[in-house]
């Protein structure tokens, strides 16, 4: 049985980063400048500290990424000004899938033509050094968002720039972006993302990573995010990271969600102090619906409203937040600014909740939890050397079944579907290892459903698409 050991860090890490750095995109990153470097940044710019000065609402994070260093500092600007509580840095999609030459191809377009050919920032064609002056003298977290299985350059250049808070991990930035990345070799090299996080912190000023719930967004049942997330957790916390988010996404009920919340943040903290890993901190993010938007901006809009009041109730740490334009494409600035203004506003005017209780939501939190700790614990007792080998092994058993995933590995045994309170429900659970009971209990929810015989492609469709 291979068990999370903290001892059960990366060796012979030096030589490696050497290996990583002497890549020419590195332009000559050295470890003890970026330390040296960090040192000078302001404690604002550490999640930890963003997280503990926080009011009694949320912080608030939008997501942005354009291809010109001018286009990408006048979003920063617009989105402090709105008052974002973290500042994101989205990456492009070549980039994402290690494609540099042509990230760098159509940035030197975009510059040409003055049009945007990437849909997001190319970190590594800028560097380490331009990008640093993208923040320069922000006082709050600045977050990476990418998409990618294989972050590894990424990672280093987005810490030499100072971006302290770094999203993903081997199995949500793998199962649900790419059809063919090997599993293993993302979890690898999440390990060494988790690793070089580990040694650009030092006590109080840690590196923080964040794992991404959502996965595909589409009819996810809740226990497979919370096993994806709390098993990312686990890894990070290997690799000596001390500072950790777990999130998941908006599922379309909010007894679901306010459930999920309850079960994922005592579940997180329940299984890192099981194995040893008490120092590690832990954040629950939210994610506003990730699913289909609706293309007008007044549904867009009351979306992102109903969707900001959620996050209160379910006392969410953070809460990343879409834009009225999600159904049309990159937002501009000021629309972006102006979702971030938009939820603040929510989450000030509604003011905080206090944690929501009824026999609905216990018995929902009682159902997730359970699930979960059967899937968790099925992958605990697999074999392996190590802990990330159980992981690999419970993707190829479809333990880990992510509905709707691209991922040639990935099982797509496990069929869902939404009862009538617009819970996911899981209808054939495939190889994930849940228990007979839960499994009958799951089936039993859906029959309160009323048109649960019309099991057809428009059914699923709406299903998915809940909030068009
Ligand atoms: N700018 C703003 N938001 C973006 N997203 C992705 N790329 C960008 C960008 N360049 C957001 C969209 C998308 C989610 C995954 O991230 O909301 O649905």
């Amino acid at each position: 049985m291979a068990r999370p050991r903290p001892d059960a860090q990366l060796v012979g890490i030096e030589r490696y980063r050497q290996q990583v750095l002497a890549h020419p995109l590195a332009r000559g990153i050295r470890p003890d400048e970026v330390l040296a470097y960090l040192e000078t940044l302001p404690r604002e710019r550490f999640p930890r500290v963003a997280y503990a000065k926080r009011g009694p609402q949320p912080c608030v994070q939008p997501r942005g990424g354009f291809p010109l260093f001018e286009a990408q500092r006048r979003l920063t600007d617009a989105l402090s000004k709105a008052g974002a509580d973290f500042i994101p840095l989205t990456i492009d999609s070549y980039t994402r899938q290690n494609q540099y030459e042509t990230a760098t191809q159509l940035l030197r377009r975009s510059e040409e033509e003055g049009k945007n050919f990437l849909n997001g920032y190319p970190l590594i064609s800028h560097g380490h050094e331009l990008t640093r002056g993208l923040f320069t003298d922000l006082a709050r977290p600045v977050s990476l968002r990418h998409g990618t299985p294989d972050a590894r350059l990424l990672a280093e250049v987005a810490i030499a720039s100072g971006i302290l808070e770094i999203e993903g991990g081997g199995i949500c930035y793998c199962l649900p972006y790419s059809e063919g990345f090997p599993i293993d070799r993302s979890l690898l090299y999440w390990q060494y993302v988790d690793r070089i996080c580990a040694l650009n912190s030092t006590p109080g000023a840690p590196i923080h990573r964040e794992s991404f719930g959502p996965l595909t967004a589409t009819l996810v049942p809740p226990a497979i995010a919370v096993a994806v997330q709390i098993i990312e957790a686990l890894l990070a916390a290997e690799q000596g990271v001390v500072s950790f988010a777990v999130s998941f996404g908006q599922t379309g009920s909010m007894v679901q969600d306010i459930a999920t919340a309850q079960v994922l943040r005592e579940l997180t903290r329940h299984y890192l102090d099981e194995f040893g890993f008490g120092c590690v901190q832990t954040y629950l993010v939210y994610h506003q619906w990730m699913g289909q938007f609706p293309a007008e901006r007044a549904k867009a809009a009351a979306l992102i409203a109903g969707s900001a009041v959620v996050a209160s109730v379910v006392a969410a740490d953070k809460i990343v937040v879409k834009t009225v334009d999600e159904a049309l494409g990159v937002p501009r600035p000021e629309v972006n600014a102006e979702a971030v203004d938009t939820v603040k506003y929510v989450l000030r005017v509604f003011g905080s909740a206090q944690p929501m209780h009824s026999d609905l939501i216990d018995r929902e939190a009682r159902l997730v939890e359970s699930e979960a700790r059967s899937i968790l614990g099925a992958i605990l007792s697999l074999s392996g050397g190590a802990f990330w080998e159980s992981v690999f092994r419970a993707c190829q058993e479809g333990f880990l079944d992510v509905p709707f995933s691209p991922h040639s590995d990935n099982a797509n045994r496990l069929i869902s579907m939404r009862d009538a309170n617009r819970s996911v429900r899981i209808v054939d659970r495939g190889s994930v290892p849940i228990s007979d009971a839960d499994a009958a209990l799951e089936r039993e929810l859906l029959t309160s459903r009323a048109d649960r015989s019309d099991k057809t492609y428009r059914q699923l469709l709406s299903d998915i698409n809940l909030m068009v």
